[in-house]
């Protein structure tokens, strides 16, 4: 089996357009949930490449920020995923 984690997305010193997607977001506080979220969402985007808002949300549910995060990550797969624009609310 191959098994990728958060630092093999990178590729060439770029970041993967999800974690591009958290950064530009501010898809994180502390950062201690951040490598489960993006791999977790990169796993759901593998799999449904344009998921519904609610689709993220059953996708997402056995991930928990304990910070304030939890609506700009979902903008964050939202993004990724092509279906909102970088900038957010
Ligand atoms: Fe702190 Fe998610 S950013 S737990």
């Amino acid at each position: 089996k191959e098994v990728t984690t958060i630092e093999g997305l990178a590729r060439n010193g770029r970041l993967h357009p999800l974690q591009q997607a958290f950064h530009e977001a501010g898809g994180f506080q502390c950062g201690y949930c951040t490598p489960g979220m993006i791999m977790s969402a990169y796993g759901l985007l593998h799999g449904n490449r344009r998921p519904t808002r609610a689709q993220i949300v059953q996708g997402m549910e056995r991930n928990l920020c304990r910070c304030g995060a939890h609506q700009r990550i979902m903008a964050a797969i939202e993004t990724a995923s092509g279906q909102r624009g970088a900038s957010h609310d």
